[in-house]
């Protein structure tokens, strides 16, 4: 274990293997079959890198899992609080639980992550949701075996929303929805503090596991049969500064890069203020790395970074998209920007709107500002309608969608090497390219998890449709 590192003490591991036995043989003496688990994740990739986890300690604990709730035993949401959207959609979500609830009073409902780490929203769902039974936070997802327990052999509401900065929980069983792409976490927490974002706040401080353990997933992945890997932290690029564990990102990158096998390393996301030349260089040197940078700017306007705290200058971060592709000319970038931060004016969005032509982003994830209770944006005098932000963001959408089309466009005629992922709704297979553009082939699922030399032969604004070679 690194020094000063955050990992959880033997004792507590101990402590929650005793209660997930405990659970079992309660599950086992109750249940003439399996129990079933509806889990349900909403949020980024870290947090449903997490529900993996939940679900590998209530599978451990006797569990099997049902895509539909009314079958549910145990109903367990995975909550998320960056936008206010995703907090309406897990209320409504749990409302509706209500009725099922008093169809089957022995369903238990939990609700976990971001969400309810805000102790106004688990006080709400303990207040106003009578039939939830168990609200725990982030800081205390290890603690499932031990929840279980307590709920099913006492039938009595848990809270649990330990404060603090936040713990790195290992040796957790892990039941991964995918059996080709697998997450994996190298960091959790953030330190950033952007105005505008609860993240900090409900993910506590930034902390990095342990490069050996990273090391050694990686490696069973790759011996598992994992074709890709997406290595996730909220800003990969100060990996290893908290605690110090000898290791940059970069670094890291390069040794997973090294592990034998056939396979693509994919990683996100890239925070602008922390991308070095170093991490760009390494990108172009290890072939297993996708050719792909999710790097967010968040907004064109100096004046508006600054309010949002983000570290950088949109000169900067045009110098940067600049040096990315000059390193690797088929670099794809794709970036997430918020429209109507408080204050922001037309000419700031216009600021957005000039960078957005520049950087030639082949897709860009686009949020209206959305205030979260406690962060400093939230205070801040935000004069301008939602309507008026509405329109701004329309015509940011329009503005990107013929950069896309253009990109896109670039792509008939190219073969590329593209893992088959899913199958599209028009039944189609999805083959994902090296820089996340994704390919609709006429194939069958027996393709699916494979790499394959995949020659485009259409292209729509977002879509490219292609063939098997
Ligand atoms: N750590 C990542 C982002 C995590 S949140 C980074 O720094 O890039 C994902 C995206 O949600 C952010 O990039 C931002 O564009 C958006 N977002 C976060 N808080 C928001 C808020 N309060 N309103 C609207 N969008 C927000
Ligand atoms: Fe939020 Fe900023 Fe941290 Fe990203 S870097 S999670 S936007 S505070
Ligand atoms: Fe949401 Fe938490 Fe991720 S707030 S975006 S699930 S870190």
């Amino acid at each position: 274990m690194i020094k000063g590192g955050f990992d959880i003490p033997a004792q507590e591991n101990e402590r929650q293997a005793e209660y997930a036995s405990l659970a079992r043989s309660i599950i086992e003496s109750r249940f003439s079959a399996k129990p079933k688990a509806f889990v349900h994740t909403y949020g980024c990739q870290g947090n449903v890198a997490d529900g993996e986890r939940l679900k590998g300690m209530l599978e451990r604990m006797g569990y099997e899992f049902t895509d539909d709730v009314a079958q549910a035993d145990l109903v367990l949401y995975n909550t998320c609080a960056v936008r206010e959207h995703a907090e309406d959609r897990v209320f409504g979500n749990v409302g509706a639980l209500k009725t099922l609830k008093t169809q089957n009073r022995d369903m238990r409902i939990f609700l976990c992550g971001c969400m309810v780490q805000q102790p106004h929203i688990a006080e709400k769902f303990y207040k106003s949701y009578p039939f939830v039974d168990v609200i725990f936070g982030t800081n205390a997802l290890h603690r499932l075996p031990e929840f279980l327990y307590r709920s099913l052999s006492s039938g009595k509401r848990i809270v649990e929303i330990p404060s603090g900065d936040g713990f790195i929980a290992e040796d957790i069983p892990v039941r991964r929805d995918s059996s080709f792409k697998a997450w994996l976490p190298i960091m959790y927490g953030c330190n950033n503090f952007c105005t505008y974002c609860i993240v900090p706040y409900v993910r506590g401080r930034e902390r990095s596991r342990d490069p050996e353990r990273i090391l050694e997933e990686a490696r069973s992945l790759v011996k598992d049969g994992y074709k890709e890997i997406t290595l996730l932290g909220q800003n990969v690029n100060s990996y290893g500064k908290n605690p110090d564990t000898g290791y940059n990102f970069a670094r890291l990158l390069r040794e997973i890069n090294d592990i034998e096998g056939d396979f693509i390393i994919r990683f996100m996301t890239s925070h602008p203020k922390d991308c070095t030349r170093e991490l760009l260089e390494t990108m172009a040197e290890c072939e297993k790395v996708a050719k792909h940078l999710h790097l967010p700017f968040q907004s064109g306007s100096d004046r508006i970074l600054k309010l949002m705290n983000r570290g950088y200058t949109s000169q900067q971060y045009l110098d940067l998209v600049e040096t990315a592709y000059s390193l690797i000319p088929d670099l794809s970038i794709t970036a997430d920007v918020i429209v109507g931060f408080p204050g922001e004016t037309y000419e700031d969005f216009e600021m957005t709107e000039r960078l957005v032509e520049k950087a030639g982003f082949t897709s860009m994830f686009t949020f209206i500002y959305s205030p979260r209770e406690g962060t400093k944006a939230a205070a801040m005098d935000d004069p301008v309608s939602a309507e008026e932000k509405g329109r701004w963001f329309r015509e940011l959408l329009d503005l990107q969608e013929g950069i896309a089309a253009r990109r896109t466009a670039q792509c008939v005629g190219k073969t590329y090497r593209a893992l088959c992922e899913g199958v599209a709704k028009s039944g189609n297979i999805e083959a994902r390219t090296s820089g996340n553009f994704i390919i609709e082939i006429p194939a069958d699922e027996s393709v699916r998890g494979t790499f394959r030399d995949v020659r485009v032969t259409a292209a729509k604004t977002w879509m490219l449709s292609g063939e098997i070679i």
